[in-house]
């Protein structure tokens, strides 16, 4: 099973024809949407529709949106058992998207910043079973249960995002750590790395972490890049017309998580995690548009699978 210790929102997206500068208005070019987000439902969601068996664990609020949150992952047979209540408010992003695709987001994190890493038992930390995390919940409760994990050899995951909030000492107990571009530029900077080339801003990141720990850059259309004992692979990804690119980074880190959960191996993960992260751009909103497997791997064979260089 996959353990995702991770935040729940509501997006609510306002289709645009362009951002806003400060001091603009700018009117929606169509109605805006309510759906459910957060990078750890979202993850979820992509790893279960990947064929794994997942569970959530975080904090929501008394309201109609945390019922939706939680609702929405219980009908994808996703445990939310896992989701304790909390004082404040249910997450909510306020997630532009433009005519290109491209998004920006501002996001209420409420009830996630009350997600403590003692919500997950001791019990669910075993070596069969991955922990999934990002930083949209407290990093000190993501880095606690990580340390958890790594004393009870749980493999873990980090989607070091938002990259602001990422720490060196966080990097102790990771065995895969995914970073967008940006991030991983926001990401050096913190680990004071003066490399500018992701390929070595992967491999110097790798140095700071624990031995045999993968660091992967996503690209967007240009694909990924990895970086794991001292190997460097590339894998390019499906070329689409993008809609929505709310989601494409979870995508690929629930869809990694559910190929290794399923026994694969991590290159594997992140061939199948680049392609369905494409696929999830198709239409607008963060988890309706995650990928089934079977739309993955009727596109996977298109791209060519990673390639150490
Ligand atoms: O990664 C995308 C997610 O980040 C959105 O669903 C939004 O809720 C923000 O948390």
């Amino acid at each position: 099973m996959i353990i995702v210790f991770g935040s729940l929102n509501i997006n609510t997206v306002m289709p645009v024809a362009h951002f806003p500068k400060p001091g603009e208005t700018v009117p929606c070019t169509s109605d805006y949407l309510s759906h459910p987000g957060g990078k750890g439902a979202n993850q979820a969601v992509a790893a279960a529709r990947a064929g794994a068996k997942v569970a959530v664990v975080g904090k929501i609020g008394d309201d109609s949106f945390g019922r939706r949150c939680v609702n929405n992952l219980k009908n994808q047979s996703i445990w939310a058992s896992g989701i304790g209540m909390s004082e404040h408010p249910t997450g909510h992003s306020t997630v532009a998207v433009d005519s290109s695709g491209m998004n920006m987001s501002i996001v209420a994190p409420g009830a996630n910043n009350d997600a403590t890493a003692d919500q997950v038992p001791d019990e669910v930390l075993i070596p069969r079973n991955i922990l999934l995390t990002q930083l949209e919940v407290p990093p000190k409760e993501t880095f606690m249960v990580l340390s958890r994990a790594r004393n009870h050899k749980t493999p873990t995951i980090l989607d070091a995002s938002p990259a602001t909030k990422m720490t060196k000492e966080g990097l102790a107990n990771v065995d895969y750590l995914i970073v967008n571009e940006v991030e991983a530029h926001q990401l050096a900077h913190t680990l004071q790395i003066a490399e500018t080339d992701p390929r070595l801003i992967a491999k110097a990141i790798t140095r700071l972490g624990s031995p045999g720990m993968a660091c992967i850059i996503t690209l967007e259309s240009k694909g990924s890049v990895a970086v794991k004992n001292d190997e460097t692979y590339v894998v390019r990804t499906l070329q689409v017309d993008a809609v929505d690119t709310t989601g494409a980074g979870d995508a690929f880190c629930g869809i990694f998580a559910a190929r290794l959960q399923l026994g694969h191996d991590w290159r594997n993960a992140m061939h199948y995690a680049g392609v369905g992260a494409a696929l999830s751009c198709l239409a607008l909103g963060a988890q309706e548009s995650m990928p089934f497997i079977d739309d993955i791997e009727a596109h996977v064979h298109k791209v060519e699978p990673p390639r150490k260089i």
